[in-house]
């Protein structure tokens, strides 16, 4: 794509026939992931193009699952030779399982896996195994993590006016009262208070959910061996949500990379290839519980999906991790990942624009302060407007990316990283132009 090529044809506007229907049709004009105005015909590589021909250098890679690129050829013949013989069947099959060898040869807590079909789901059953497995209800989690949708987990991801520790939050409306109580919300990357919450509330807590890296926030150097160490000593499962990181910090995701086995983790995103498949792994005295014939009618903890395990995502899966492990494909990762953020860290020192790059190679972004992030209260001394005008001058330069996140792919080429840099070069002098001049 020539950067030229990128500005000439608009993104989709008001009138498109096709927005009018999603407005017509869809609750504000949209799936409830991005605004409306931006429709999706196809992905290729790092690439992707909208309904009107515009193509943009892809940061959000499907919101994270597309880290081989999209339409990966070797991806691709795997899902369309099991769309060849049937696509769902409920009961086990070949490619479920030997997906699930995959994941308990490469995760380190994984001795068992449970299918499910989405991130949400996994976070769902991975707080409710934790229960069962301790015979307590609550569940301990960090101000700012996301773990999905369900009525426990969505506390304190994003509250506008941050409350006292350790009350939680609802994010949502139809999250009834009652559940606040049974969710204990601690700040990010402080030990100390998780230290002492842990010991208050020992006898009512079922587990420790976290997200290894908090959205783009890293874990602080030691905080992650503290949280195993408080949670061992008490005997509370921990629960790495590894929904974002699993293969993509390392092929054994982030408890590889920062070396801290959970209990349990969840996983999602890259290893259904592109398709609705997400898991629960851990332990297997805890996995247990999915198991009736192990732990007995009063401890089995009930589970069905329909499209659990299903055999077209899981062969993508399989295809993805095929990629994946093979040599130097993290390297090269690491290597786009690092020269992204390093090309835009320096592009902003030049600019003089208080900000900080923060996350780790493949996966970060930019918040618009110079005071270091170690929380969630931190993020909120970003600066929101400048960060939501840098997006869209960037979406305007044909690079797509989510709110807060950049996704790196295997697939960006030399030439992505360019346009990528062109684009930032260009954003940033109409930012400190103050207008939104093209360029
Ligand atoms: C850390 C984390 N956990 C859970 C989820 C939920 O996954 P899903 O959207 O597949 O339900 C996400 C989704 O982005 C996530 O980032």
């Amino acid at each position: 794509m020539s950067a030229q090529a990128a500005t000439e044809v608009g993104p989709a506007r008001d009138g498109d026939p096709l927005i009018e229907t999603a407005n017509r049709v869809l609750p504000g004009g949209t799936f409830g992931n991005l605004a409306g105005d931006l429709v999706i015909r196809e992905g290729r590589g790092g690439r992707v193009w909208d309904e009107n021909g515009k193509e943009y250098v892809d940061f959000l890679l499907g919101s994270g699952p597309m880290l081989v690129g999209h339409a990966h050829p070797e991806v691709t013949a795997a899902a369309q030779a099991r769309v060849a013989q049937g696509t769902t069947f409920f009961a086990n099959n070949r490619w479920g399982i030997e997906l699930a060898e995959a994941i308990v040869a490469a995760v380190p807590c994984a001795e068992k896996v449970r299918f499910v079909s989405t991130g949400s789901e996994a976070d769902l059953y991975a707080m409710r195994v934790a229960r069962a497995f301790r015979k307590r209800d609550k569940i301990l989690k960090f101000e700012g993590g996301y773990h999905g949708m369900s009525d426990y987990s969505l506390m304190s991801l994003a509250p506008k006016r941050p409350g006292n520790f350790p009350q939680a939050t609802p994010d949502s409306a139809g999250i009834p009262k009652s559940l606040r109580d049974e969710m204990i919300v601690a700040p990010f990357n402080d030990a100390e208070t998780v230290a002492s919450l842990v010991r208050e509330h020992r006898d009512e807590l079922a587990g420790v959910i976290v997200e290894p890296m908090q959205r783009i926030i890293p874990p602080a150097p030691g905080f992650l061996e503290d949280l195993r160490r408080i949670t061992a000593e008490n005997e509370i499962p921990l629960i790495f949500d590894e929904v974002v990181t699993g293969f993509r910090f390392a092929y054994g995701g982030a408890q590889e990379y920062y070396g801290v086995v959970p209990d349990l983790c969840t996983l999602g995103k890259v290893i259904g290839g592109g398709f609705p498949l997400a898991a629960i792994a851990g332990r297997a005295d805890i996995m247990a519980h999915f198991d009736r014939g192990a732990v007995g009618d009063d401890a089995f903890l009930m589970q069905i999906g329909t499209l659990s395990g299903n055999p077209v995502a899981a062969a993508a899966g399989l295809a993805t991790l095929e990629i994946l492990k093979r040599p130097g494909a993290y390297e090269g990762l690491f290597a786009t990942g690092r020269e992204l953020m390093e090309s835009l860290d320096g592009l902003l020192q030049q600019a003089g624009i208080p900000a900080q790059v923060i996350g780790e190679p493949p996966l970060f972004d930019v918040v618009f302060t110079d005071t270091p992030i170690r929380d969630y209260r931190g993020t909120l001394k970003g600066d929101t407007e400048l960060m939501r005008r840098f997006n869209v001058l960037l979406r305007e330069r044909g690079i797509l990316k989510g709110e807060s996140k950049y996704y790196v792919s295997l697939a960006h080429t030399a030439d992505d990283i360019r346009h990528t840099k062109e684009a930032w070069a260009s954003a940033i002098a109409a930012l400190k132009e103050g207008g939104s001049g093209k360029h």
